[in-house]
């Protein structure tokens, strides 16, 4: 494995970083993951977009790179080779003597690795997860792809002790997003998911899957979603750039619809390959394994 860390290209075993970096005093930071498919990097103008505004949210000026992100990004696809990938990107303030307030000078800190990507499946039997409902603990931008992931951590974790894979996270009783994905519900032929603000991180998956279905003519609500919606939904999907979109078929101890399989959920997802496979100027459009 071959990553990224400040210009150069190294194995994880030679890259260090201070321990005065307020990424790791702080939490001082900001962060995008990027899926590639078949080595292209599926809507990047739209992660490198987003990172800019979580820098801006945080007030940190984008490192002058001298070439972009791009090189950076190709680079260690081209370092990893493999099937298909995610790039995690972050960003940090870098490293100075320890005060709360930014330092007057330090040089951001930017590291980048390549993780595998999974193909979802296309049977909800094998791609169906099972997640629990949790209170939403977390700050008041979670717009912001902000490092400081400690509420989604724990969060995680208890829906790993729970037997679960995901925690949908619940706020003034109503549904915000899981702890690493966004939340859409379906009752009948309405797809609904929780509108843009800040209490949501903007994904990047749930606006292009929003975008495809509509284009189909479905329609697809950003309407809040109440917290008992969940339990009367017919299908609910957590979708994210690692995971695309995947069918939750139990929700706190319970089957989601009754247990039904999820048609809905199949037919999005082959809506969604055929626009990324578009997008991707890939081929055989479409084809859902
Ligand atoms: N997480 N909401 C939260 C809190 C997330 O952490 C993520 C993704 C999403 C989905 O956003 P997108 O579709 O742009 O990936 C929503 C990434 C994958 C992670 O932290 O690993």
């Amino acid at each position: 494995m071959i990553v990224y860390l400040n210009g150069a290209f190294l194995p994880p075993e030679e890259a260090s970083i201070s321990p005065l970096d307020r990424g790791f005093l702080f939490a001082d930071g900001v962060y995008e993951v990027i899926p590639s498919y078949r080595g292209a990097f599926f809507l990047l103008d739209e992660h490198l977009e987003r990172l800019r505004r979580s820098l801006g949210g945080i007030r940190m000026p984008e490192p002058g790179l001298d070439e972009g992100w791009e090189p950076i990004l190709e680079g260690l696809l081209q370092r990893n080779p493999g099937g298909d990938r995610s790039v995690y990107l972050q960003v940090s303030r870098g490293a100075a003597p320890r005060d709360h307030a930014f330092p007057a000078s330090a040089a951001p800190t930017v590291f980048a690795m390549v993780s595998p990507i999974a193909q979802t499946r296309a049977d909800p039997g094998e791609a169906g997860i099972a997640a629990i409902t949790l209170p939403d603990q977390r700050w008041g931008r979670c717009d912001i792809k902000s490092v400081a992931l400690l509420a989604n951590v724990l969060a995680r974790q208890q829906a790993v002790e729970s037997g679960a894979v995901e925690a949908i996270l619940l706020r003034d009783g109503g549904v915000t997003e899981g702890a690493a994905s966004n939340v859409f519900v379906v009752h009948g032929d309405t797809v609904s998911t929780p509108p843009l603000g800040h209490a949501i991180l903007p994904g990047i998956t749930r606006r292009f899957l929003l975008d495809a279905l509509r284009d189909t003519g479905w329609d697809c609500r950003e309407a809040p979603v109440p917290q008992e919606a969940l339990h009367s939904a017919d299908e609910i999907w957590v979708t994210s750039s690692t995971r695309e979109l995947v069918p939750v078929t139990s929700l706190d101890g319970r089957p989601v619809g009754g247990g039904r399989p999820c048609p809905v959920w199949r037919r999005a997802l082959e809506i969604f390959r055929c626009a990324r496979d578009r997008s991707l100027g890939i081929e055989d459009a479409g084809a859902v394994r």
